[in-house]
């Protein structure tokens, strides 16, 4: 067995082989290193210019917007598989959220219900929606970031969305 860390997140996950993708944040495999060669983006001691912050506080009100729909549709979903896959999925945006404010060092703001719908099809189209939003806005911060940390982290999250998408295709 053995320690790894991904960079973007900072969580550390044990296995024989490094996972292809981060079990949390859904970085990348990367992104994840060996623990004795991580260097996790939150510990990273640098400046952020105030383009960024304002780019990573738009990016927490998307992530926990996100991850309060997302329990909204696994609470609407009937199938089983639907309601875990929405389950993880605002795991994942939780843990987005939870990365900015560590690059900010900021509390987690208080996370507000969201609507969804009472049909799968509309929330999975609803899902595309978001994610479709959050790729363009990322894509477009990650060029706007003058740090490498928070440049990184924009790549990162930016194909954790764009892998979501690919996710829910297979749904419709
Ligand atoms: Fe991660
Ligand atoms: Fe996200």
């Amino acid at each position: 067995m053995k320690l790894y860390i991904c960079e973007i997140c900072g969580d550390a996950y044990i296995g024989e082989e490094k996972p292809t993708d981060c079990p949390f944040c859904g970085a990348r495999g990367n992104f994840i290193k060996s623990a004795n060669e991580a260097e996790p983006i939150a510990e990273i001691k640098a400046e952020i210019s105030e383009l960024s912050k304002n780019n990573l506080l738009e990016t927490l009100g998307l992530e926990t917007k996100a991850n309060a729909t997302y329990l909204c549709m696994a609470g609407q979903a009937k199938d089983y598989q639907i309601i875990k896959m929405y389950k993880r999925l605002a795991r994942v945006e939780l843990e987005h959220a939870i990365i900015v404010t560590k690059l900010l060092k900021i509390a987690m703001p208080e996370i507000k219900l969201e609507e969804c719908f009472g049909e799968d099809i509309k929330n999975f189209k609803k899902t595309i929606e978001l994610e479709d939003h959050a790729v363009e806005l990322y894509k477009k911060f990650a060029k706007e970031a003058q740090e490498t940390h928070v440049r990184k982290f924009f790549g990162a999250i930016m194909q954790a969305e764009a892998g979501h998408i690919e996710l829910i295709r297979n749904y419709l």
